[in-house]
């Protein structure tokens, strides 16, 4: 069972759960945008995903590559960063279009930068700082 947005998240340990319902949940094919500043979770959120569909080796931000590929879970996973990412074209010639295609499940940090090239079945979910922890909400209704 899903949970209803928005949810808490008081510690890491509970954004790697929610994480890892999502993974549990997660179909092939499916695209995540996560939303949120420095610092928000959202790699922390993408190993709780990768926990949940039985990855086993390390996540972490992709940050010398632009995109890591997680293989043995249950699904293939694309980890995006597009932080450091200038132009589209950088994703476009890296074989965006490609990544979309593999029936694997993409996941993407800063979206925002590039929203176009994601496409509309994207699921938006954003993480926010409040006190020491975080909240996260699904961004769908909000026509983001
Ligand atoms: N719900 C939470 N409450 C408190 N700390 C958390 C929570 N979720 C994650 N953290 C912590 O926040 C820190 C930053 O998390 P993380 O690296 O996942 O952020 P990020 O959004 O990926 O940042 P970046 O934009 O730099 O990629 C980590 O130390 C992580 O353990
Ligand atoms: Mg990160």
């Amino acid at each position: 069972m899903f949970p209803s947005f928005p949810v808490k998240l008081p510690d890491a340990a509970a954004t790697i759960a929610l994480g890892h319902e999502i993974g549990r949940a997660a179909r092939a094919g499916e695209v995540i945008a996560l939303v949120g500043d420095l610092g928000a979770g959202k790699t922390t959120l993408t190993q709780g995903i990768m926990e949940g569909l039985g990855y086993k080796q390390e996540v972490t931000s992709p940050t010398f590559s632009l995109v890591q590929e997680y293989l043995g879970g249950r699904l293939e996973v694309f980890h995006f960063d597009f932080y450091r990412v200038e132009e589209e074209h950088e994703l476009l010639d890296l074989g965006w279009d490609d990544y979309l295609e593999r029936g694997g499940l993409v996941i993407v940090e800063w979206p925002s930068l590039h929203p176009g090239l994601l496409p509309k079945k994207t699921r938006w979910l954003e993480l926010r700082h409040t006190g020491e922890g975080r909240i996260i909400d699904d961004l769908r209704n909000e026509g983001v």
